[in-house]
């Protein structure tokens, strides 16, 4: 199956890597998007969180979570302690996937599929080999599939702290490098009042729950 790697360059740092990604043909969901969203933050950060992909105002604008579930990411990260500054923020797929029912009417999201996931994932193996955080922190089911497994559940196993993995420059073995970690996506606490009969209080617990995460993230900070 054809993915991301060869568009992706070896052996450069993140200008570019952003530079290079809107050439990158690795799926086929560039074409309906109206431009590739990659990342913001800076080289040195030292937490780093991985999304779904862009949304609609994500794939206008050009830059991760500045709609909604971007705003209530800002909001839950200045509860848990953690400095905007140290954040490198990124998505699993780096393009819009939408449905639209005809032209000018409203973009609906659409979950990318494990075909995408795979396609785009040299992007996110290449920056966070660049960033090399201490912490990664993966927001929802799209993210950690795409760094925990096919088979992680975030309901089961959110809020845990696993090794981070990356190989050994010397041998051919892998060493432990700093945490990964997985918890709810921010998009899932805006819905989450849905169908409750007490809306309110559901959205509530449910960003109390991604609050409690991420400060188990912050304190596995050195
Ligand atoms: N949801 C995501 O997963 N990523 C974004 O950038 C915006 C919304
Ligand atoms: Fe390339 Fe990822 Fe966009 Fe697919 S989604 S075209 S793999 S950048």
């Amino acid at each position: 199956r054809p993915d991301a790697q060869q568009w992706v360059p070896a052996g450069v740092g993140l200008d570019e890597l952003r530079q290079a990604a809107p050439s990158c043909r690795g799926c086929e969901l560039w074409e309906p998007a109206t431009q590739v969203v990659f990342s913001v933050g800076e080289p040195t950060a030292r937490i780093a969180f991985v999304g779904e992909q862009p949304g609609d105002q994500e794939d206008r604008q050009g830059k991760p979570f500045v709609g909604p579930a971007g705003q209530l990411l800002d909001r839950a990260l200045a509860e848990a302690g953690i400095d905007r500054e140290d954040a490198y923020v990124t998505n699993s797929v780096k393009h819009f996937r939408f449905t639209q029912s005809a032209p000018g009417k409203r973009r609906i999201h659409q979950t990318p599929d494990r075909v995408h996931i795979e396609a785009c994932r040299p992007w996110l193996a290449a920056e966070l080999a660049v960033i090399d955080p201490e912490v990664v922190v993966c927001l929802g089911a799209t993210a950690a599939k795409a760094l925990l497994g096919p088979s992680f559940r975030v309901t089961k196993s959110r809020g845990q702290l696993f090794p981070r993995l990356v190989a050994d420059e010397t041998d051919s073995g892998a060493v432990q490098n700093g945490f990964l970690m997985a918890t709810i996506h921010p998009s899932a606490v805006l819905r989450a009042g849905t169908g409750s009969s007490d809306p309110e209080q559901a959205r509530e617990e449910a960003y109390a729950g991604l609050v409690a995460d991420l400060r188990v993230a912050a304190g596995a900070l050195a």
